[in-house]
């Protein structure tokens, strides 16, 4: 039986996934075919019943993280905890959903050789990939401290995940005395001369991780190299939480080179 796939966003037309996916079933020779479903939010309804009579499981991005929970029929621990699915699974006619951006940040990191265990972690932003990513963290690290543009969101998601809150006359000391420090905002994937961080500013001696993976190499980590400090971009992140979904549906573990190059030759 043909393994149907694909991903629900609005809008898709850069998605790396199609591509990724297709590599890896092509490789473990899975008759299968993952499809860009490009859906409004108004047609979310229609498309989650479509799903779950047509496909084996879909990811989920922006902007429908959080908008598919209503229409699922259950979640796991995970995904329930971040209040954001990626990954449906049918088991069935059930859509459960997962969440494997958490699963597949620290399988990057890992991957790196990347410690995070024990470290002053500071978090850029605090939208759903923050959220994932401090609850992926926290069993983990010495401290989470965060940061958001609009401060209200920083200080929500820090006291229900028990992080720190960084107020903006404090940052510059957070940034100086962190291990790590991880961009989780969109600033510099709209406009790739732009960083997050005031000019000037980067951590005395840690290591320096921007989730966006296109441009592969963003303000944020040119600055940060050009310093000598490790850095480290989002395509793993993106080809771990694409591995952990693939895992997922078929029971098969990818190949995660395969999956790597097949991004790398879309991003070129
Ligand atoms: P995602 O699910 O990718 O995290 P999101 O929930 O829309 O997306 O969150 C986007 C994050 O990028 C937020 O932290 C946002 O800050 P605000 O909460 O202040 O909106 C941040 N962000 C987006 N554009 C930004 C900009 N120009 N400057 C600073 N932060 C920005």
């Amino acid at each position: 039986m043909s393994i149907r796939l694909g991903l629900i966003g609005f809008p898709l037309s850069h998605s790396l996934s199609p591509a990724m996916h297709q590599a890896a079933l092509r490789e473990l020779s899975l008759p299968g075919t993952y499809e860009l479903l490009e859906t409004p939010l108004e047609l979310l309804s229609e498309r989650l019943g479509q799903v779950r009579r047509e496909f084996c499981g879909v990811n989920v991005t922006v902007p429908h993280k959080e908008h598919v929970i209503p229409h699922l029929d259950g979640l796991s621990p995970e995904a329930r905890a971040i209040g954001a699915v990626n990954t449906v699974v049918n088991e069935s006619g059930r859509l459960i959903g997962h969440n494997t951006d958490a699963a597949g940040f620290l399988r990057g990191l890992e991957e790196a050789g990347i410690e995070y265990r024990g470290k002053r972690v500071l978090i850029l932003g605090a939208g759903g990939a923050a959220r994932g990513i401090a609850f992926a963290l926290k069993p983990h690290a010495a401290e989470i401290w965060i940061r958001n543009r609009t401060p209200i969101r920083a200080m929500e998601l820090a006291e229900e995940f028990g992080l720190m809150f960084v107020p903006e006359f404090s940052l510059e000391g957070a940034v100086r005395e962190c291990d790590l420090l991880i961009n989780t905002t969109s600033v510099g994937l709209k406009d790739p001369d732009t960083s997050p961080l005031p000019e000037g500013l980067l951590p005395q001696s840690g290591v320096v991780v921007d989730i966006v993976y296109n441009p592969p190499v963003t303000k944020l980590l040119r600055d940060a190299q050009a310093r000598g400090l490790r850095t480290l971009g989002g395509l793993p992140m993106l080809v771990w939480q694409g591995a952990l979904a693939f895992e997922l549906w078929t029971g098969r573990e990818p190949n995660v080179s395969v999956m790597y190059k097949a991004a790398r030759d879309r991003l070129d």
